[in-house]
């Protein structure tokens, strides 16, 4: 098997998920080396190094120099996603796990892209719903054409687009067989002017949005996103055949009404996982050895952002949007400063 070194940029809540995720692979031996934080005497980067026993640095530039790091997790807040991530594909990482949102715009996010593929680096996005057993069980059922031909997908969460609404539009996405999405209409609305929440303290947020996708394939996604939103993280898929759901509130997380099988709502067996942060990495790790193709890689989650921007932008001229979206900024920010919401 062989040995990694890995580190951390961004010190938080969800690094801790990866540590823990680095510790339990099973596809090779992962030494937990070092983290940096803007914040390195903050109460969770020592929690982590206390934790972990790893050394902190304050600033992620000195760490990558000195520390020789094959792999490293980007967990900052989403401003810092760019300049961490390329900042480690220029250190020589072999494979970086950037968290979501990707970045807070297409020219970010295409300037990651760039940055590893020059780099030769490896970049997954933390979509990591895409390894909930639940998630790939559904997409496989869906594949094997067991609720005939899909027609719509609908997602729900109760958080704002830039935080688990990536996640909603990318499940999406995946349980679609990341056919690529066509044209995107929304509506976002922001009555309580926040500037900052929780683990994205650096950004504007929306209090409500919706979104309409619509894919190569003919699907059309449904997005219900926010503090009106009528069921927090569940997936709903209507197919000519049948219907599945994901993670509906009040049943199983995988629910599946077949015309083909006689028992009506069915409970399909699931697999179990360690978590789906350990199956990112695992699979990261056997992206960088060439054994496979990373499910969650950044042209994916670029998609996300895309249809992201999409929605803001559409809410802003009232219109759909056909891809490629064309704007390269922060849109909801733009927003902001325009006094449109
Ligand atoms: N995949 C998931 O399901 C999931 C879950 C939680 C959080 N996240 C994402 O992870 C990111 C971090 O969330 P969190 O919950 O860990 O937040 P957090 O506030 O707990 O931790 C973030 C840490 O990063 C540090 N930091 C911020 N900007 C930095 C920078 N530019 N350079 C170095 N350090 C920096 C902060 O000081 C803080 O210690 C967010 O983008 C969030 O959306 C993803």
């Amino acid at each position: 098997m062989k040995k990694y070194r890995a580190g951390f940029i961004g010190c938080g809540g969800i690094a801790t998920a990866h540590a823990d995720g680095y510790r339990h692979v099973e596809n090779a031996e992962v030494e937990l080396i070092a983290g940096s934080d803007i914040h390195p005497e903050g109460e969770k980067a020592r929690r982590l190094a206390g934790e972990h026993g790893i050394r902190i640095y304050e600033d992620h530039r000195e760490m990558l120099e000195r520390e020789d790091l094959d792999l490293v997790s980007v967990c900052t807040w989403p401003r810092g996603h760019c300049e961490a991530t390329i900042a480690a594909a220029e250190s020589g990482a072999k494979g970086i796990l950037c968290e979501k949102p990707m970045a807070v715009s297409l020219d970010e996010a295409d300037r990651m892209i760039e940055a590893c593929e020059k780099a030769g680096t490896v970049l997954a996005i933390g979509h990591a719903h895409r390894f909930s057993p639940q998630a790939v069980r559904a997409r496989e059922l869906i594949q094997a054409g067991e609720i005939g031909q899909v027609a719509m997908i609908w997602g729900h969460c109760t958080l704002d687009l830039m935080n688990n609404g990536t996640h909603v539009i990318d499940l999406i996405n995946y349980l679609n067989g990341d056919s690529p999405p066509r044209w995107v209409m929304g509506q976002i609305d922001r009555p309580h002017k926040i500037e900052g929440r929780r683990n994205h303290p650096d950004m504007p947020v929306e209090d409500m949005a919706i979104g309409r996708i619509g894919y190569g394939n003919g699907v059309v996604g449904f997005i219900e996103l926010g503090e009106r939103a009528s069921q927090s993280f569940s997936f709903r898929v209507i197919g000519s055949d049948g219907v599945i759901e994901v993670n509906n509130p009040d049943g199983p997380p995988l629910k599946m009404l077949s015309s083909y099988r006689t028992e009506g709502w069915h409970t399909p067996r699931l697999d179990e996982v360690y978590s789906t942060v350990c199956g990112e990495l695992e699979e990261l790790i056997s992206t960088v050895e060439g054994q496979a193709a990373h499910r969650s890689e950044a042209k994916t989650a670029r998609v996300a952002l895309e249809t992201i921007m999409g929605i803001f932008e559409s809410s802003a001229r009232r219109c759909v949007m056909e891809f490629p979206i064309d704007v390269r900024d922060f849109v909801l920010e733009r927003m902001v400063r325009e006094g449109m919401v």
